[in-house]
């Protein structure tokens, strides 16, 4: 009954984006329920609006290429010094759900977009002007495919393994990036709390490992509970929190399991006191001049480490605020990193102490660059698209504009089975601004146990403070898959 009526909502609210009705796409008519029926008639809106979308591309493409025409002379055996998003070449490294706003985004400013990843079916793909069937994390690959489009400059967003492709890639070619370096730090958690621990900043007691008797190992001397974690993957994959020595090798399986590089890190557990942080934000010229942080959530019921949601504001004070602030100033000042959109999850210990969990340098996933829009009016999206090719920022682009009462839910399952749609309790009706969805009728699902088990997502905006508190805490029972 929820979903039915969900479904007419979606349908009927004009502002709404229509990807919820991907889901009927592969649905074929016959016996339909009523709300199977409207599924069906929402696919065909979200067919009018694609059919609306190729248009805007097709004309955006060929005024792209008219560019490139005229300017191929003058670039003769050097370098484009790109000017502009409108006629620029962008690689965009994926094509998930949460990589379309940034395909989207630079579209509408007029770039030729090209993406890549080894999965052709992303759902991306089918937006950009060219794909390539390349992985994001070969980057022998990569820089062939930059080669071959003359791009003007390569996005990671939202993705981790990407960032370092991209940071070794525009080296090579010369193009505006962050520098290898430091996104090596960033993205090896062995690296990064070495780096914390030299400079002085809060760190847990950690270890290396590549085998379950150096886990082991390290368990002994560091004691327990502790976290075992793949050195260099993302969204909480193989993550496991140990607190018995009879435990550790299965966690170091799971761990080097996700690991590319295999190998894992030992870490001391540390106990959060209040919320976690999660947020995007943006250094230019050398200076972190704006922070979208708010509150991160979690289902306890799946995983205590797998985020399901952020909001924002968040909860954090005024004073530690400023105390954040400064850390991420000195941290990125070591670093050396002039330009950078950056994702950040943080807590504040048992004794008051900030505690970088770490930063990945590329834009959020859990679509938070869309979430920050929503609250301040910032678009971290268009910046990072500016930033990949080397344009000037705007200080006005990342001026405040509005400060509103936001949240993401990831739609995620308690339980395994196969993907039937999604309920929302009415009482959240009124407060949708978006909803997405990557799992499709029938496809197979997992209990929610990382980002990889994410089935979509939707955002909020709240009329107040309260509203928002009030409804938080059951966004996981409130807004569900239907799993048979
Ligand atoms: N040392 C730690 N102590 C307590 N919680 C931790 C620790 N390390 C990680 N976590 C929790 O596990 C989550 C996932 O770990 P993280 O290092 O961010 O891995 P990933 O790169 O997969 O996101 C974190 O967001 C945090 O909630
Ligand atoms: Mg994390």
């Amino acid at each position: 009954m929820i979903g039915t009526a969900l479904t007419m909502h979606l349908f009927c609210h004009s502002t709404l984006p229509v990807y919820a009705a991907a889901i009927a796409a592969r649905n074929p008519c016959g016996d339909m329920e009523p709300q199977r029926s409207l599924y069906v008639l929402a696919a065909v809106a979200f067919a009018v609006s694609r059919h609306r979308e190729r248009e805007v591309f097709t004309q955006s493409n060929q005024r792209t290429k008219m560019r490139d025409q005229s300017a191929d002379g003058e670039q003769a055996g050097q370098q484009r010094q790109c000017v502009d998003t409108a006629g620029a070449v962008l690689l965009i490294l994926g094509g998930t759900t949460f990589q379309i706003p940034a395909i989207l985004q630079a579209m509408k400013s007029g770039c030729r977009v090209i993406t890549c990843d080894y999965l052709p079916d992303n759902p991306g793909h089918r937006l950009a002007h060219h794909y390539a069937n390349v992985s994001t994390t070969d980057p022998q690959a990569v820089l062939a495919v930059a080669r071959e489009f003359n791009v003007d400059g390569i996005l990671a967003y939202a993705s981790d393994p990407a960032a370092l492709t991209a940071a070794t890639v525009a080296a090579q070619l010369g193009l505006p990036g962050s520098s290898a370096h430091a996104v090596e730090i960033l993205t090896d958690k062995v690296l990064f709390r070495t780096f914390l621990q030299r400079h002085g900043f809060r760190s847990p007691r950690f270890a290396a490992a590549s085998s379950v008797a150096e886990s082991q190992a390290a368990t002994a001397g560091m004691g327990l509970p502790v976290m075992i974690k793949p050195v260099d993957s993302s969204g909480s994959k193989g993550v496991t929190r140990v607190t018995s020595p009879d435990d550790v090798a299965a966690a170091a399986v799971n761990a080097l399991r996700y690991s590319r590089s295999s190998r894992l890190i030992v870490e001391e557990w540390i106990e959060r006191d209040g919320v976690q942080i999660a947020g995007d934000g943006l250094v230019a010229d050398g200076q972190l001049v704006f922070g979208g942080f708010g509150d991160e959530h979690f289902d306890s019921q799946c995983s205590p480490w797998a985020p399901v949601g952020e909001s924002l504001p968040g909860e954090l004070s005024d004073s530690l605020r400023v105390h954040l602030h400064d850390e991420l100033q000195r941290l990125f000042e070591l670093l050396g990193v002039r330009d950078l959109v950056f994702n950040l999850d943080a807590m504040i210990d048992r004794d008051g102490r900030l505690l970088v969990i770490e930063i990945g340098p590329r834009a959020g996933g859990n679509a938070l660059p869309q979430l920050i829009e929503l609250a301040t009016g910032v678009d971290l999206t268009a910046i990072a698209i500016r930033q990949a090719l080397g344009l000037v920022i705007p200080s006005s682009s990342y001026t405040r504009r509005t400060s509103r009462y936001v949240a993401s839910h990831m739609l995620h399952s308690r339980l395994a089975g196969s993907f039937g749609g999604f309920r929302m309790a009415p009482s959240l009706h009124a407060y949708v601004t978006q909803i997405s969805l990557i799992a499709r009728l029938g496809d197979t699902v997992s209990r929610f146990a990382s980002a990889k088990d994410t089935l979509g997502y939707a955002l909020f905006e709240f009329p107040d403070e309260r509203t928002m508190r009030k409804l938080l805490p059951t966004m996981s029972n409130d807004f569900v898959p239907v799993v048979a």
